[in-house]
Formats: structure tokens, sequence, C-alpha cells
């Protein structure tokens, strides 16, 4: 580096906080890169190496000034690159995101940009007393497809429940994508059942998943609420409450709880896996916390012994509590009626 170079560098490292800020933007301008590139059809047109005026034809590009200053930020941060006149992908991320299965790390990305933003950019506001945020029921549909990348954190727990074990029924409520109706069917193809949703869009979502992944005949998918659920169906071998407690207000929780053990069937498992309260610990879990006091519907993170208590209040026992990750607050709780 020459002379010139590193006394700039320096005069930047004097200025406490600066050279580490600058970084971080650099990791938030990458994020932003690859949501417009996502959103806007860039990625999906770049599945081949295309021209700049053959993505224009592609994607009909009306404004190309704003339309090349993306391209710019892509090659940039590296996430694109061009040859022989030919952009194509080549950061890591974005090619994931292109791939066949990259919709959960799409959702991560939109997730991010939009509802958790959102979150923080309206936190001061909110704190001194500005109304929640009301839209929850627009976002259902990211947050399904963001939910999905529980499923190979808690493959291994729903195994221990569910591997070897004669028939099962299983209700999933609030099951999202569905994709906790497929890991039991992998775990063990004796089983049937229903997921059920409040959110017209995941229904929709969870409908489509069950048909492609071939489950139809297996599982039916509902649209409804959990608490006015008049289905006969059942009693339930198992009944999962993945990432959704917090939907619940903490006074309606007991009902719920009530709700679904009548609903279960003698030794029975009730499943609960979440983030729980982190006390500042896990960073995922503080996170999700932000977004959980800043939109209606939704409500803080509980500890673990508030809902382990009100398990044993139900009348639910052998409670066992399991941890994924060292260090991280999101749980599985398996506890069996009888
Ligand atoms: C964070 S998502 C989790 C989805 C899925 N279980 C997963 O882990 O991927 C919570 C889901 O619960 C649904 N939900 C919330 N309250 C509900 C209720 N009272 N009855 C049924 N579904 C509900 C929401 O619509 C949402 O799709």
């Amino acid at each position: 580096m020459n002379l010139r170079y590193t006394l700039s560098f320096l005069r930047i490292l004097k200025i406490p906080g600066l050279y580490p800020l600058m970084k971080d933007w650099q990791a938030s301008i990458r994020i932003n890169f690859i949501f417009a590139a996502y959103e806007s059809g860039l990625l999906k047109a770049l599945s081949q190496p295309c021209s700049r005026r053959n993505l224009v034809e592609k994607l009909q590009i009306k404004r190309l000034e704003l339309f090349d200053a993306l391209l710019e930020v892509g090659l940039a941060t590296k996430e694109l690159a061009v040859k022989n006149e030919k952009f194509f992908i080549k950061g890591k991320r974005s090619k994931a995101i292109a791939n066949a299965n990259g919709d959960m790390l799409a959702a991560i990305i939109q997730a991010s940009v939009t509802y958790y933003s959102d979150a923080y950019k309206n936190a001061a506001a909110r704190m001194y007393g500005e109304e929640l945020g009301d839209n929850l029921n627009e976002i259902g549909e990211i947050v399904a497809r963001f939910s999905k990348m529980t499923e190979p954190i808690i493959k291994d727990f729903i195994a221990s429940l569910v591997r070897g074990k004669n028939h099962m029924s299983i209700l999933d409520v609030g099951c999202g994508s569905g994709f906790l109706l497929r890991s039991v069917y992998e775990l063990n193809s004796n089983v049937n059942g229903i997921g059920l949703d409040i959110d017209e869009a995941v229904v929709d979502q969870a409908k489509n998943n069950i048909k492609t992944w071939g489950l139809a005949e297996k599982f039916e998918i509902h649209h409804g609420n959990i608490s006015s659920f008049s289905e006969k169906a059942g009693p339930f071998d198992l009944i999962s409450l993945i990432n959704i407690l917090y939907y619940f207000k903490e006074e309606d929780r007991f009902d719920l709880m009530n709700n679904l053990c009548e609903r279960l069937a003698p030794n029975g498992i009730l499943v609960i896996v979440m983030n729980f309260h982190s006390k500042g610990k896990d960073v995922a879990a503080a996170n999700l916390n932000v977004v959980n006091n800043s939109l209606k519907g939704l409500t803080p993170l509980p500890d673990i012994d508030e809902i382990k208590s009100l398990l044993e209040q139900c009348g639910l026992s052998k409670i066992k509590i399991h941890q994924f990750m060292p260090g991280s607050s999101f749980l599985g709780l398996a506890a069996y009626k009888g």
C-alpha cells in the first residue's frame, strides 16, 4: 500500500467505530442487493449468464439507470460478475437463493429487509407510545417460508418422539409451510393427520407443498383458528405447536392447552418448539422478541419455566426440555397426557 493510502486508512481507523461500522454497512448493502435482485426477478433471470440487453428485455425494465445502479452494486459486492459481456451469479448467497432449494434463504432476506427492519425503524416511536404495527396478516406467507429453517434443527428431536412407533395421528397447530408434517412422515410413514392455520395465504402455501411432496393422502390442511376449531377429528397421538405459542396472549394459553389436552389420545404427546426469552443471551431470539413486541397479534417471548408450569397445571407429565444448540434459547418441550 503506498503512503498516501496508508495515511487515509489510518485516519479512518482513528475515528472510533468508523471501520467496524463500514464493515457492517457493507454486509447490509449485500443483504439489500440480494433482496432487490430477488424481488425484481434478476436472480431468476440469471439462472443462465445473460447480457445486460437480454436482461432488460426479459425483465421489461423501465428505468435503466436504476437497473444499472443495481447491477453495479451486484458487481461491487461480488454477488454478480461479468464475462464476455454476460452477467452471471458469482456470490454463494445469491447462488444458493437462485437454486431450486433457495426459497427459505430468500425468505430470510425478505424477512430481514421487510418486517424485521420495520420493527427497528419504528421501535423508537412505538416505545414512546405510537400504535403497534398492524400487518401480521400481510407477512404470514414470508414468515411461513422463513420458518422452514426450523426443520433441520428439530428433526432429531421429532425423530425421538415418532420413529418406530405404531400408527400415529397428528395435529400440527399453526402449520405454516407444512414442513413438520413432512418431517414426521419421513421419520415414520405410518402417520396421518391435519395441519391447521389461521392465515389463508399460509394455508394455500401448505396445501401446495403437501401436494407437491405427494402427501395429500396422508395430511389434510385446514383453514381456521385452533381456539374455535370444531373439527371432530382426533384424538391425536401428537399435537405440535411449532413457533406459534407467542401468537396467543398469556391469559388465553391455559384454555388453549386444555383444549389441546382434550384432543390428545391417552399417552399422546404435546410438542412445543420455539424461541424462549433469552435474557440477552441469544441474538436470534432477542431479535425476534423485538418483532413480537412491535406487532399487534404477537406477544413477548415467554420464559421456559412459565410454559413448563402451564403444562403441569394442565395435567401433562414427563415433561422433557430439549436443547437444540448450545447457548440458544430455541428449545423443544415434549409432554405426555396421562
Ligand atoms: C411463526 S408461524 C410458524 C409456522 C410453522 N409452525 C413453522 O414453524 O414453520 C406461526 C403460524 O401460526 C399461525 N397461527 C397463529 N395463530 C393461530 C391460531 N389461533 N390458530 C391457527 N393458526 C394460528 C399463523 O398464521 C402462522 O402461520
